[in-house]
């Protein structure tokens, strides 16, 4: 039995030896000192041995099991401070490897316009309306005030889908919806794309966004038209910018005026951003024409309002120089990084 036990010691020592992880070291406990691995197989043949031997075996024994504990101990020690520095050298990272730059977007010039417009106005108390790009020619221009034989009917000028129903042509069919389906105070700005049957030019596209603006209510005069126009022009383009209203005709506005801003890069003086005239002309208004309020069943007698309508792109191209108005659509990223 003594042969036996020393034969095991023998083995377990020179497996605890090779063994190349804590895992293996465990597998190796259980092997020689679990429950049922060898030293309790072969304790077990005690039973047979004399008195006197009994105590001698059993000391040994014991001496073999603290021994190989005490080596286990030892071994998974030492490999499991090798592990862990394993460990840390596969999980380095070089903190000074440059890093990969992931390349954030940003607004695009049309969208930085149109947000921009639609801050301040919201800040003087407009409500946003949206309606359909697809539209009946009764809001786009019956409605309107637009006669049957208007130019801007025309076929050349207009995108028909039948004899009733185009793309809008101007977001104003908007503003006769907001009319028709409430009562004033009205306060709306609308923003959205309009379609023109136009050839595409450094300052012409078929596609293009507009917002316009209505305010309807008892006593709005004129004065109130201009005090909101300079309000938001200073917004945009400068507190030192003024404006100027000249005559104009709209259908559906009387009086009607086209309006300038005095040039933002030279004050005035004449330069190539407002080709030498000191004034850049923005938009379109007017007073909202008496047969446009009756035709939305509001009584002209009793409401006032005015209207307003301007271009997006032209106000981007205005406010960053932008010469051609086809850079805002081709998504080169070399221009739309500038902004
Ligand atoms: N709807 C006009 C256009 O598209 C702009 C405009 C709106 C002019 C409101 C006056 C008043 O040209």
């Amino acid at each position: 039995m003594k042969e036996q036990l020393e034969n095991m010691r023998a083995n377990a020592e020179k497996e605890i030896a090779q063994a190349g992880s804590t895992q293996q070291l465990e597998a190796l406990r259980v092997k020689y000192l679990g429950k049922k691995g060898e030293l309790t197989t072969v304790l077990r043949g005690m039973g047979s041995l004399s008195t006197e031997e009994r105590p001698v075996i059993g000391q040994m024994a014991n001496a073999i099991r603290e021994g190989l504990e005490q080596r286990l101990e030892q071994a998974v020690q030492e490999l499991s401070a090798k592990e862990k520095e394993e460990k840390l050298r596969n999980e380095f990272i070089d903190i000074t490897m440059p890093g990969k730059r992931k390349i954030i977007g940003h607004k695009h010039p049309l969208s930085i316009v149109v947000d921009e417009i639609e801050e301040v106005f919201l800040g003087m108390g407009y409500e946003i309306a949206e309606g359909p790009e697809i539209e009946y020619t009764y809001y786009n221009f019956d409605a309107l005030n637009i006669p049957e034989t208007h130019p801007a009917r025309d076929l050349q000028d207009t995108f028909y889908i039948n004899d009733k129903i185009i793309l809008r042509t101007q977001t104003s069919p908007v503003q006769v919806r907001v009319m028709q389906n409430r009562k004033p105070p009205i306060k709306i700005i609308c923003p959205g794309k309009v379609y023109r049957s136009d050839a595409v030019d450094a300052t012409h596209s078929p596609v293009f966004h507009q917002i316009e603006g209505l305010v309807v209510d008892k006593g709005v005069t004129m004065g109130d038209l201009k005090g909101s126009l300079e309000v938001f022009v200073k917004a945009v383009f400068g507190e030192d910018v003024k404006i100027r209203l000249r005559p104009h005709h709209f259908p559906f506005t009387e009086p009607s005026a086209e309006v300038d801003v005095s040039c933002f890069i030279c004050g005035g003086d004449g330069c190539r951003v407002c080709k030498g005239e000191g004034w850049i002309e923005i938009l379109g208004a007017g007073m909202v024409h008496p047969k446009v309020l009756e035709r939305c069943g509001i009584d002209p007698e009793v409401y006032t309002g005015f209207a307003f309508g301007l271009g997006v792109e032209r106000i981007a191209m205005i406010r960053f120089a932008i010469e051609d108005m086809r850079l805002l659509y081709e998504n080169d990223y070399r221009f739309l990084k500038q902004f």
